[in-house]
């Protein structure tokens, strides 16, 4: 089994929908997919409603996800940890404990060259064409990540 972690700050916006997106792309057998957020703002919450309908207009159903902080477990139980934005990415480098931890940890859209954004914008105080954004660069981000960790891992 292949564990990843999607990471952002409150674990309602960003994180659920690369959660959901990189699941529905990935068989269940082999791989397991999870989210949290360095806050514990949203701990026991279910995701932003806007997360919960762009998601649902694109297929997706990520109603029943609720929040949970990142713990320092996550790094032991985790292959891969992806951070949203250079915040989330610091805060989970500054709880690990050597640089097997520190490996695990990369941003989403690092490497991802055909992309002009290299972070996923924090949507939280924005409207619906920020979260429309947030799908539209997770979606192209978790369709290139799941061709890699098919094929031979990352
Ligand atoms: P997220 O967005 O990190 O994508 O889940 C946020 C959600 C909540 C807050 C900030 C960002 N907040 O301050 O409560």
């Amino acid at each position: 089994m292949t564990r990843i972690l999607m990471v952002c700050l409150g674990n309602i916006c960003r994180s659920p929908l690369a959660h959901g997106i990189l699941q529905s792309k990935l068989p269940s057998d082999t791989f397991f997919v999870d989210s949290a957020g360095t806050a514990n703002y949203h701990v026991g919450d279910a995701p932003d409603h806007r997360s919960i309908a762009i998601a649902k207009s694109n297929g997706i159903d990520i109603s029943n996800q609720r929040g949970r902080q990142f713990n320092v477990s996550d790094f032991d139980t985790f292959d891969y940890i992806f951070t949203m934005d250079d915040s989330n990415y610091q805060n989970v480098i500054a709880l690990a404990r050597n640089s097997d931890d520190i490996a695990k940890v990369k941003c989403i859209l690092e490497g991802n060259h055909s992309n002009k954004h290299t972070y996923v914008p924090d949507p939280y105080y924005g409207d619906m064409s920020d979260f429309q954004n947030v799908f539209e660069l997770l979606e192209k981000a978790c369709h290139s990540l799941s061709e890699k960790l098919q094929k031979s891992g990352l």
